[in-house]
Formats: C-alpha cells, sequence, structure tokens
C-alpha cells in the first residue's frame, strides 16, 4: 500500500466472513486501462473488487490481482452469473467460466446479476449458487437488482439466505422498503452507482454547503451518507485521486441534520434499468 490510506473497515457477512465497506466497481473498467485502475486500486488500499461475467473484464480484474503482489486471502472478490445462464447446468458452467477467467479457485461473493422474472427460472439459478456455494469456491452468494417482491419470492425455496443485495441505490433513489426488508432477514445492502447523478447533485448548493462544512469534496459527503446508513458502496473510478478520496472517508461523521438533507434529495426514480422489466 503507498497511499498511506488505512484499509477499508468491513461488515460481517450471514456467512461469517467479513465483506469491506468499500471496494471498486469495474463496470466499462477493462482491457488494459482496466487492468492498471484494478491495480492502482490495490495499491492504494481497496481490496474489494466487484466485477461481472457481463463486464468482459474478470480476465483483466484476475491478472491485476497477481500483478498487485496482495495475499488471495486478503482480497474480497465478487463476480456476477450472466443473464442467459439461469438454468442450473448453465449457472455452474458459468461460474466455472469466471473462476477460469479470473485464474482464481475461489470467490469471496458470487452474485444473480439480474432476476430476469419474465424467463421464471431465478429459483433454479440460485438453487445452482448455493450448490456452488457448498463447494466452498463461492465463500459467499447473494443477488443484485432484486425487488422486495423478488426477494420474497426466493426465500421460499431457498435454503440458503443470500448475503447481499446489489441494487441501484443513492440520494435520489434510497430503496427504503428493501433496505428495511433486508435488514429484518440480514442481507446486507450494496449500493451500485452509488454517487447517482453526480453532475447534477455534486452541483447543488445542498451538498456544497455539506462539502464545505465537512472539508469534504460532495462525493465524500455521498459515499458517507451511505456508509452511515450501513450499505456498502463499490463507486468506479479510473482515476488514482479519486480512487483514494473515495476511500478516505472514515474519520469524519455526518449529524443528523445533514443526513435529513440527503435523505431530502429522494425521488423515486432509478438511473439505471427496472429489474422488474429487465429480461435478458
Ligand atoms: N449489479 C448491477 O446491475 C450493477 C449495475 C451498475 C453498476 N454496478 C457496479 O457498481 C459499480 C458502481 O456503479 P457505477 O459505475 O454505475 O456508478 P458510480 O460508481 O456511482 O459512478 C461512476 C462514475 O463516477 C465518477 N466518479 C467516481 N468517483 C468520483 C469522484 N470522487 N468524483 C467525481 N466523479 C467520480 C467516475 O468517473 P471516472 O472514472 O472518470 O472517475 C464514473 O464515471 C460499477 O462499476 C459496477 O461494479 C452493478
Amino acid at each position: 500500500m503507498t497511499s498511506g490510506a488505512s484499509l477499508p473497515s468491513c461488515v460481517p457477512l450471514n456467512n461469517g466472513t467479513q465483506m469491506p465497506r468499500i471496494g471498486l466497481g469495474t463496470w466499462r473498467l477493462d482491457g488494459r486501462a482496466g487492468e492498471k485502475a484494478v491495480e492502482q486500486a490495490l495499491d492504494i488500499g481497496y481490496r474489494s473488487i466487484d466485477t461481472a461475467a457481463q463486464y468482459g473484464n474478470e480476465e483483466a480484474v484476475g491478472r491485476a490481482a497477481r500483478r498487485s503482489g496482495v495475499p488471495r486471502e486478503d482480497l474480497f472478490v465478487t463476480t456476477k452469473l450472466g443473464n442467459g445462464e439461469h438454468r442450473f447446468a448453465d449457472a455452474l458452467r458459468a461460474f466455472d467460466a469466471s473462476l477460469q477467467r479470473l485464474q482464481m479457485d475461489y470467490v469471496d461473493l458470487y452474485l444473480i446479476h439480474w432476476p430476469l422474472p419474465a424467463q421464471g427460472r431465478t429459483s433454479e439459478a440460485w438453487h445452482a449458487l448455493e450448490d456452488i456455494h457448498g463447494t466452498g469456491r463461492a465463500r459467499a452468494i447473494g443477488v443484485s437488482n432484486f425487488t422486495i417482491d423478488l426477494l420474497d419470492r426466493l426465500l421460499t425455496s431457498a435454503q440458503i439466505v443470500p448475503a447481499i443485495n446489489q441494487v441501484e441505490l443513492h440520494p435520489g433513489f434510497q430503496q427504503g422498503g428493501m433496505r428495511s426488508f433486508a435488514a429484518a432477514r440480514g442481507i446486507v445492502v450494496e449500493a451500485w452507482r452509488p454517487l447517482g447523478e453526480r453532475d447534477r447533485l455534486f452541483q447543488t448548493p445542498a451538498v456544497q454547503e455539506l462539502a464545505r462544512k465537512h472539508s469534504r469534496t460532495p462525493a465524500q459527503i455521498v459515499l458517507r451518507w451511505h456508509l452511515q446508513l450501513g450499505h456498502l458502496v463499490i463507486p468506479k473510478t479510473v482515476h488514482p485521486e479519486r480512487m483514494r478520496s473515495n476511500l478516505d472517508v472514515f474519520d469524519f461523521r455526518l449529524d443528523d441534520n445533514d443526513l435529513k438533507i440527503l435523505g431530502a434529495f429522494e425521488s423515486g426514480r432509478r438511473l439505471g434499468e427496472d429489474p422488474d422489466v429487465v429480461n435478458e
């Protein structure tokens, strides 16, 4: 670690392992540039990396992890089951292919990337993840983009409660109902697109004022809001200085009024796709 940043703190998952509260998102980080960004992040002090079969960068992430010299047991690697692989046998094969691309013996977390409710195979895919978990090659298993209804349905036939639900979550789309539902079942919520509509959000006088008050950047204010609400975050950036500042959010605290100010940005509007309609 070269930056002097301390390692991000962790939260316990329901499988007994610990997951860093901040990781590097890698959507759109691919090829040589993606590999370099992941390597820089690991050098700066990131220990959790979020990839997916669909990002086309598992090989790059695996190479960066090996080049970093960080021992495998100190890393937390998440990858995801691609859409179109929800049949039991396809999911098993897809998982093997992910490990092969990562050149790893196991991942720390394997997620169903999208529920694809219209295909009607979500439970089948989950049973495959349970099977994989049983082999020890996915230390924890979880889901992504699940609504309350979809989680509720999954839980009726699940043997294992998902460790994580990774969802779109930011001040403009706060998922209050889903967060309460998950908390009551020991499911940790992880925020994708954690910075939300950042160009607009960071310019608002309220966020600028909070940044001034705490002598932080708007991004740090938003990331701190997530941490205080108990979310894991995986901001993506290619810039080392942003990697550092996104990680440097453990030594200040928003007060109740600050949280209320950020809470008022709720719009109920997604920026990304609606999991109920994504079908391929
Ligand atoms: N499960 C899912 O379906 C799903 C969907 C989407 C995303 N994800 C995961 O979640 C991760 C994060 O989501 P995301 O990439 O959509 O959104 P994000 O992390 O909220 O935002 C990424 C954008 O913010 C910029 N950025 C990062 N740090 C910044 C800072 N400190 N100040 C200003 N701008 C900053 C980055 O630009 P620069 O690179 O130029 O810095 C990048 O364009 C993804 O990378 C992926 O791993 C999962």
